[in-house]
Parts: C-alpha cells; structure tokens; sequence
C-alpha cells in the first residue's frame, strides 16, 4: 500500500484569493495529479483530519472535494480505512499518451481553403476603415440599421412556440413565401412558396446539395476561374472538380470542349453536376448569353446531369436588362436555383435560400436538418417583415444607385493614378471590376505585396482551377465611399509603389 503524505501536500496549491472557492480547487488538483499519474491508483490520501490541518482549510472542503472524486469514479473510500485512488482513471489512460490522429484528408483540404491571401486579409483589414477593397464587401454605412433593430425588436419580444421551439427545417413560412414572391418578381423563377427552402447562406446551401447529389467521387464542373468557396465545398465531400473555360458568352458547356474533356470523369463517365453562375458570372463579370443558356440545360437533361445556379447577386445590377434564370427556363426540372442575403443586404446575417424542384423539396429539408438546423427564427421573421414590407426593394434602390457612383468613382481614380498599372472597364452588375494587370505581372504576388501595406485586392490567379489567366485583381467598389475614392486609390497606389521599392531593393 502506497502512502501518498507529503509528497500530495507538497503538490497542492489552495490560493484563497482566487474566484474559484477552494473545494474546487482541492478537486481540480487532485484530479490532475490521478490523470497523470503523479498519484498512482491505490495510494492512500492523507486522512481528512492531516489535510484540515496542513491545508488549513475546514473539513467541509476536503469532505466536499473527495465525495466529488469518489463519485467520479477517481477516490475510493474503505469503511474504517481511508480514502484510496481507484484504479479506474489511473489504470485505464496510458501514462504516456500516444499522439492524436492528424485531420482526415477531407479535412485538411477543408480546413486549408486552398489559399492563404483569404485567410490573411480579415484578420487585418480594420472594419472602421472604409478604403476596403475586398471583392464582396457590401456598404456597411448603407446598411438600413433602424429599421433591422424594429424589425428584430418585434419577434425578439415573442415567446409563441414557432419563434422559440426548434423552427421548421425548410424555413420560416412567411419567409419562404417572400422569397418566392421575391424571386419570381425580380428573377422570373416562376416557383412556389413550397419551393423554397431557407439556408444559413448560399454556403449551406452548396454543402447540403453536395451531400444530396454526389458520391464521393463523382465528379463536378465548375467555372474556371469560378467561386471558391462554392467549389470548396464540392470538393470537401470527395467529389473531384473540373473546369470549363469561361468565354466573352460564359462558361463553355463541356461538349463545346470535346471527348475527353472536362465533362467526364477519369472512367468517361459525364459530370454529375455543374455549378454555374450565370447571370454575372463570378469572378469575370459575363453574362451567359442566351444560346449558352439553352446548351446547358441541353448538357443536363441529356446526360441526367444537375445544375447549381448560383444566381447570389443578379440584383445588384446598374445597366442592361436581366436574362431570365436558367431555374425559369428548364422545364426538365434539373436545376436548382441557389440565391442569399449576403450581397443584397449583409454577409454577416447568414440568410439565403435553394429554390427546388417539387421532388428534392423533403430530401433537401431533412439532409439540411441534418448539416445544419435552420437558421435563427428571430432572423428569418425579421427578413419576412423586410422583404414584405418593401425594405428589400428600397435598400436595393438605394444601393443600385449608390454602388454604381462608387463603380464610376473607382475607375476615374485608377484611370487618374493607376492607369499605367491597371487597366479596368466598368461592370454592369455585381460589387467588385477586374483591374488587368500588365502580362508580365504576377496578380498573387501583387495582391500579397498590397495586402502588406493595408490594402486588400483579391488576384484573380486564387479563382483559377487549373487554367493559366491572364494577371488580374478583383477590385471591390462597393465598401469605399464615392468621395473617399480617390485618396483609397492613393493608398493602394503608394502601397504599390512601396512594394516595388522594397522588391528592387531586396
Ligand atoms: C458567386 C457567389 N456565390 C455565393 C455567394 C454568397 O455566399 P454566402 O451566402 O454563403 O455568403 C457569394 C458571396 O460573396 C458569391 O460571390
């Protein structure tokens, strides 16, 4: 029988002063020193009575700490004999723990999103700063707060069982049917309320379709350049990706490319599934032309193929007429629409939708319930209110209008500062234009050497999937105030400038 006497006492450190009261303390370090073997299990603890008096604690304190251990399985009390270590923690953990198993392979690719630009940039852009120009970044300034905190306020305040029960996995009703009104009145989807499911964004929406869908395995067309995030979660699952090229009518359906081309897999079988963007397409800006339009669809319905639309920010249009959603024009049922809140209204509250076809309704809501449950109902029924109420419609008015003074005032200032760097047309829709490089420049290392000096571009060499590219940025106007424009492309100007100089110097 071991005795553990001094060598327990020596160990333990009772701070009277700290906040946690000093039977936690007794427990937490006689629970360490049993898991890590300092206390070997069968060694007899020192009576009661020994640690009362060279603790100098009272005997409620031990008593409280050892009936916590004992009912944990770690003390062990022997009528008329004392407390011993039980042999259950001590023999059952290794005394040298082997090391943990390293991410699965998935994971790791999940976990690295094939860049490490993105994972820089948030973490020290300033939020307070408005010379972003991050691609996606909306006009925070412009983000209608009154009416979102009255709106908020209204449904915070409930306690009826839809707002505080586990909420229906295919969304909030009225939310649904306000973004079936929505989409069918501005994108002519021409879908039912029944249709529409609501997501935690277009993100949630990908990962569920990708389990949906595919097998690990099969395999994905994706637009090259194309959305990576999207892409990300495609290929997170197992499902390899391809790319098709993207030309001045959009992205080229695969047919277009030959046998064996992007379109099949190793074995010749065709894609699964295609994610397209075709109303803008992201990051180039083109708009699908209406022969492609019909290619696609063609594509899918003879090879028994899905199409994602992603159609996540057609709204935000300045010039020209919107063409109709391939969703609207695929009677074959084959495509699912992909639409969210983070560009019309704000990334950070997390809302989008997938509009189905009538048959992948029950299966998405129950894989969705399953991914992920649906997202807070105070948000969703403060978005019904918003898009019922003709916020939406006046927000987007409003930042139509104020987006594309921003647009004019970013290409005048690059024009005025940067023209001999940077060559960039006007967009008719979206947050962001493609500032061209010259050829013999490298976008990463520019966006990496700008991003060095606080200002944050993405290059469009981080959207390729296997194509060369020619060199260019995003450059997002949409988070810099029009009169602020000039000085913000002064900065990125003298950040070029500074990197230059320290690259011919280095
Ligand atoms: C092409 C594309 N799809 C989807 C999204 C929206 O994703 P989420 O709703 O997950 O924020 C974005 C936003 O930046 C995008 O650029």
């Amino acid at each position: 029988m071991k005795s553990a006497g001094g060598r327990l006492l020596a160990g333990l450190e009772l701070d009277r002063k700290a906040p946690q009261p000093l039977h936690r303390q007794l427990y937490a370090q006689l629970r360490t020193q049993i898991l890590t073997g300092a206390l070997p299990s069968g060694t007899r603890l020192p009576s009661t009575r020994t640690l009362v008096s060279e603790l100098g604690i009272s005997r409620i304190t031990v008593v409280s700490a050892f009936e916590q251990l004992t009912a944990e399985g770690f003390l062990r009390s022997r009528a008329g004999d004392g407390t011993y270590v039980d042999t259950l923690w001590s023999e059952a953990i290794p005394q040298q723990p082997m090391p943990r198993p390293p991410l699965s392979e998935r994971g790791a690719a999940t976990s690295s999103r094939g860049t490490d630009l993105f994972s820089e940039a948030p973490h020290s852009w300033a939020p307070s700063e408005t010379e972003s120009f991050v691609a996606s970044q909306v006009a925070s300034s412009a983000f209608p707060a009154a009416t979102w905190k009255r709106l908020l306020a209204r449904h915070a305040g409930r306690t009826d069982p839809t707002l505080i029960g586990y909420s229906d996995p295919h969304g909030h009703r009225a939310l649904r049917e306000a973004i079936a009104d929505y989409v069918n009145d501005v994108r002519g989807l021409g879908c039912t309320a029944d249709q529409v499911i609501v997501t935690s964004g277009a993100q949630q929406a990908f990962n569920v379709l990708a389990v949906l869908l595919l097998d690990v395995g099969d395999s994905v067309i994706v637009e090259d350049p194309g959305h990576i995030s999207g892409r990300l979660a495609f290929q997170s699952l197992g499902c390899p990706v391809r790319g098709v090229p993207v030309d001045e009518e959009g992205a080229v359906p695969p047919e277009m490319l030959g046998e064996p081309g992007p379109g099949y897999d190793d074995g010749g079988s065709p894609a699964r599934l295609a994610c397209l963007t075709p109303a803008r397409q992201h990051p180039l800006g083109i708009a699908m032309s209406p022969a492609r339009r019909a290619e696609w669809i063609a594509w899918a319905q003879r090879n028994g193929a899905w199409i994602v639309e992603d159609d996540c920010d057609s709204e935000l249009r300045y010039r020209g007429k919107l063409l109709p959603t391939l969703f609207g024009l695929d009677l074959s049922r084959h495509v699912i629409t992909v639409g969210s809140f983070s560009k019309v209204l704000a990334p950070s509250i997390r809302l989008g939708y997938c509009v189905l076809p009538e048959d992948l309704v029950e299966p998405f809501a129950s894989a969705s319930s399953v991914i992920g449950r649906p997202p807070a109902m105070v948000l969703q029924a403060a978005l019904a209110d918003f898009l019922t109420e003709g916020h939406l419609h006046a927000h987007l008015r409003r930042t139509r209008r104020l987006y594309s003074a921003r647009q004019d005032a970013l290409l005048q200032a690059i024009d005025e500062q940067l023209g001999h760097r940077i060559d960039a047309a006007p967009v008719d829709s979206g947050l962001h234009v493609i500032g061209w490089l010259r050829e013999d420049a490298n976008d990463i290392a520019v966006a990496r050497g700008l991003a060095a000096g606080g200002v944050y571009t993405y290059p469009l060499g981080e959207y390729r999937v296997t194509r060369q590219l020619p060199p260019a940025l995003l450059i997002g106007f949409a988070g810099t105030a029009e009169e602020h424009m000039p000085y913000a492309v002064g900065r990125m100007a003298a950040a070029w400038d500074r990197w230059e100089r320290a690259k011919a110097g280095s």
